[in-house]
């Protein structure tokens, strides 16, 4: 048995699967780093940085930005986290290319992932979610509209602020549908990189939240109290 903080996964599924939601649950869980690619290019677009001038009209397409940019921006991202950490990636990799990269920079650094955890969907759930889906401008922690009120919360509860929420550029129609094919034809593929590799773990993210939380949980062989075995 190992320490959990030390894990590398991969968060791996379609737009509105539930990616950075269980990324929430397993830092709180685990501890360990999230690196979420679209994170990462809000934050340059909210910041005005030239990185995310070249990701906008991607981003609102719903179309991929050029690995040129995204797989620099994720591998000095991961640079940064100390070699004993642990890091879930949410959103990258997303095409073979960038799985590829990704080896090949983790085996520079003596390091392989332990696990790809494909969180599965269907489209028409899919279409659902981002419809009702809001995000904390500070933070990024994804909230849906109240069942009840059809209301989205006002304020994050995570900031201590209380960052504003806002609907995503990119959660409109138009995009969803594009994100959607771009999935199914450009990142699909990379499960089958990781099948090959004997690393990828399937959930159905049509569950409860928690229940997600819990089945993710099982297949990293974690206990609530943070053990992980990397056997
Ligand atoms: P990114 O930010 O990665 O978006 P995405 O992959 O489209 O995924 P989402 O963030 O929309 O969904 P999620 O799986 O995180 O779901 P969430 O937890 O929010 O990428 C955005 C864009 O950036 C891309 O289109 C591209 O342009 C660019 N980009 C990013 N990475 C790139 C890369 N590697 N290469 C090139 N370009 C890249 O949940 C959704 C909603 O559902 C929430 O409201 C949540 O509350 C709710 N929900 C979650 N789980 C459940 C559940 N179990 N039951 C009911 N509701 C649930
Ligand atoms: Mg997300
Ligand atoms: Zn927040």
């Amino acid at each position: 048995m190992t320490a959990a903080n030390g894990i590398r996964l991969v968060l791996f599924g379609p737009p509105g699967a539930g990616k950075g939601t269980q990324a929430q649950l397993l830092k709180e869980s685990l501890g360990i780093e999230h690196v979420s690619s679209g994170d990462l290019f809000r934050h340059h677009l909210s910041n005005g940085t030239e990185l995310g001038e070249l990701a906008r009209g991607y981003m609102s397409r719903g179309e991929l930005v050029p690995d040129e940019v995204t797989i620099g921006m994720v591998i000095d991202r991961i640079g940064g986290i100390a070699d004993s950490a642990g890091f879930m990636l949410d959103g990258f990799p997303r095409n073979t290319a960038q799985a590829q990269a990704l080896e090949t920079a983790l085996l520079e650094r003596g390091q392989r992932l332990d696990r790809v955890v494909h969180i599965q969907v269907e489209n028409g759930e899919l279409i659902r979610r981002l419809s009702n889906r809001y995000i904390c401008r500070v933070c990024q922690r994804p909230y849906a509209r109240d069942a009840d009120t059809g209301a989205p919360p006002k304020k994050c509860a995570d900031c201590p602020d209380g960052g504003d929420i806002y609907q995503r550029e990119d959660d409109t129609e138009g995009a969803v549908v594009n994100r959607l094919s771009v999935y199914h034809q450009e990142t699909a593929p990379v499960l089958e990189f990781y099948r090959q590799r004997g690393l990828l773990a399937d959930v159905s993210g049509e569950q409860t939240i928690d229940a997600v939380h819990h089945s993710v949980l099982r297949i990293l062989n974690v206990s609530e109290l943070g053990a992980v075995s990397k056997s």
